[in-house]
C-alpha cells in the first residue's frame, strides 16, 4: 500500500516510532519541521498554540498527499494537545476522502483528549479515521529512565501491525508493502 507517515518531533521520540513504523509498513516517512525556535519564550508559545489549536510556520513543507492511498499523522502530545505543526498540515493538506491513522505520542500512553482533537481536525478536513494508536516517548521528568532510540523504534515496528490492520488489508499487495523514503 502507498502510504504516508507525516510527523513532527521535537525531542526525536517521534522521529525514532516512525522509523520504526515505517519499516514496518513501506511507508514513506515525510517529517514536519517547525520553523520556530523552541528555546525560552520560543516553547512557550508552542504551547500556547497547542493550547489554543494554532498552527505554526513549517520549514520547506511538502503538503503533497495526492500520490498516497493512506496516511498515519503521528504527533507528539503536548499539555493534552497535538503539536502546532501537525495542525498546520492537516489545514494545509488535500485530505478529502483520505484514510488516515493517527499515532499520539506520549510521556503517557493515554492520551485520548489529543486524539479526540486530531480525530476531529482530521474530519473537518474531509478525511476519514480508521483507527489511532499511542506509543510512549519521553517522560518530560530529567529523573526519568529514557527509553532508547532501539526501544523507540521497536514500539514503531509494533504499532505496524495495527496500522496494517486498521487500513483495509486489500490495500497491502500479495508481496507486501512497498514503499520508498522521500
Ligand atoms: C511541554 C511539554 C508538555 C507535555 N505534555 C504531555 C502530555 O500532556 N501528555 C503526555 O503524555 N506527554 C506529554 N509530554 C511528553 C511528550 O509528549 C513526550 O516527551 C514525547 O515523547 C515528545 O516527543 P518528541 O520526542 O518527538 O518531541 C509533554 C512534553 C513537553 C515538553
Amino acid at each position: 500500500m502507498n502510504l504516508l507517515i507525516t510527523y513532527y518531533s521535537r525531542e526525536g521520540s517521534t522521529a525514532q516510532i516512525a522509523q520504526g513504523l515505517a519499516q514496518a509498513t513501506g511507508g514513506t516517512l515525510r517529517e514536519l519541521v517547525d520553523s520556530h525556535r523552541m528555546e525560552n519564550g520560543g516553547m512557550f508559545l508552542a504551547l500556547l498554540a497547542a493550547l489554543l489549536g494554532l498552527g505554526t510556520t513549517l520549514v520547506d513543507p511538502d503538503y503533497t498527499v495526492e500520490p498516497y492511498e493512506a496516511l498515519v499523522v503521528m504527533t507528539p502530545v503536548w499539555i493534552g494537545n497535538p503539536a502546532p505543526a501537525v495542525t498546520t498540515f492537516i489545514s494545509n493538506a488535500v485530505l478529502k476522502g483520505k484514510k488516515t491513522f493517527i499515532v499520539a505520542v506520549g510521556g503517557t500512553a493515554a492520551n485520548p483528549g489529543a486524539i479526540a482533537r486530531l480525530e476531529k481536525r482530521l474530519t473537518a478536513h474531509g478525511a476519514s479515521v480508521v483507527g489511532h494508536g499511542e506509543a510512549l516517548g519521553y517522560i518530560p521528568d530529567p529523573k526519568a529512565k529514557r527509553p532508547t532510540d532501539e526501544e523507540l523504534v521497536a514500539e514503531g515496528v509494533l504499532l505496524g501491525e495495527t496500522v496494517r490492520q486498521a487500513f483495509e488489508p486489500q490495500l497491502w499487495s500479495p508481496a507486501g508493502p512497498s514503499g520508498t523514503p522521500e
